[in-house]
């Protein structure tokens, strides 16, 4: 909508939101250009330090998943008036700060409103070769698709939201959002890649269709190989399942031919709007095993899901079993 609006017309744009991607990026010289992109929502998580710790994380994903560094970041705030709710500020700063430390990027400003429904996040900026920006048109056919984090974000905060969510498997899904993928893209950059997006709102498949038309090509993907969090069965066999991923399924389902062999969980998962969600990668099958070992050597979760096919008549997305 924005485009049409208000067309971009300065040539050192040289990503802005004609392919959906991740963070915008600005050209200053030859060698240098800056990524930039914010996000900020409301709580997803009870306890106050980990929200602002998700919040952080969360907004710095768009960066990594660019292949930009981010370096500095202002913060976004609404909190209600009432002195009962100060030591909660206290606390979701406190997690959105350290956060943001660990890292190594410093908090230069921000800005802070009152409002009855909290909201955190930050406007993050970056740095980044323009040479090497991992924009959404840079797939290849071919390429092995490599998820880093579980799904079942919004699944798991839905039961969660309704008290039905285990301790366990709160814990389990708040530590994955939290988690920078700043070692993930550290790693991906290593090895050279094809290109890369993060796993958020739209979903697996919302997010994997933005790659995939900008690069014109397709994928198969198996339903089977995607992670997902213990108690997403459970969950949403209870009808926790989020508006925002209802959403995704009106918007994305069209564009995805799936095998009958492929259950309905494993379908709405794949739609799930995810907070802080993974890195999606796109890596050329000859690296495809030094990524994957190399991710799982740092502790992280490396599934290949599916890959890349040619384009040809028929529906973007092939899901089978
Ligand atoms: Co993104
Ligand atoms: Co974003």
């Amino acid at each position: 909508m924005l485009e049409q609006l208000y067309p971009i017309k300065d040539e050192n744009v040289l990503v802005g939101f004609s392919h959906a991607d991740d963070a915008g990026v600005y050209r200053l010289s030859d060698d240098t250009a800056v990524v930039l992109t914010v996000d900020f929502f409301t709580p997803v998580v009870d306890d106050p330090y980990m929200f602002g710790a998700i919040a952080a994380s969360n907004s710095l994903s768009d960066i990594y998943a660019m292949g930009g560094r981010p370096v500095v970041a202002l913060n976004l705030a609404a909190f209600p008036k009432e002195a009962e709710f100060h030591p909660f500020i206290e606390e979701i700063v406190r997690g959105g700060v350290e956060k943001m430390a660990e890292a190594g990027v410093s908090i230069i400003g921000g800005h802070t409103l009152k409002d009855r429904e909290p909201k955190f996040g930050f406007a993050v900026m970056g740095l980044i070769h323009p040479d090497k920006i991992l924009d959404n048109s840079k797939a290849r056919s071919g390429d092995a698709l490599i998820l880093t984090k579980p799904l079942g974000t919004g699944i798991i905060s839905t039961g969660l939201m309704s008290d039905v969510s285990s301790q366990a498997s709160i814990e389990e899904f708040t530590k994955s959002m939290a988690a920078l993928n700043r070692r993930a893209s550290e790693i991906m950059l290593e090895i050279g890649i094809s290109t890369a997006t993060d796993i958020t709102g739209f979903g697996l498949i919302g997010h994997l269709l933005e790659v995939l038309n900008a690069s014109n090509l397709r994928a198969r993907l198996h339903s089977a190989r995607v992670p997902r969090f213990k108690e997403v069965e459970r969950l949403f066999g209870m009808g926790k399942i989020p508006g925002g991923t209802m959403e995704n399924v009106r918007n994305f389902d069209s564009y995805v031919e799936w095998d009958k062999a492929v259950g309905t969980v494993e379908r709405i998962l794949m739609h799930d709007a995810q907070t802080s969600g993974g890195l999606l990668i796109f890596v050329p099958s000859g690296k495809k095993e030094r990524l994957v070992d190399s991710l799982k050597k740092d502790d992280m979760l490396a599934a290949h899901i599916g890959d890349v096919i040619e384009a040809a008549p028929g529906k973007r997305v092939i899901v089978e079993r």
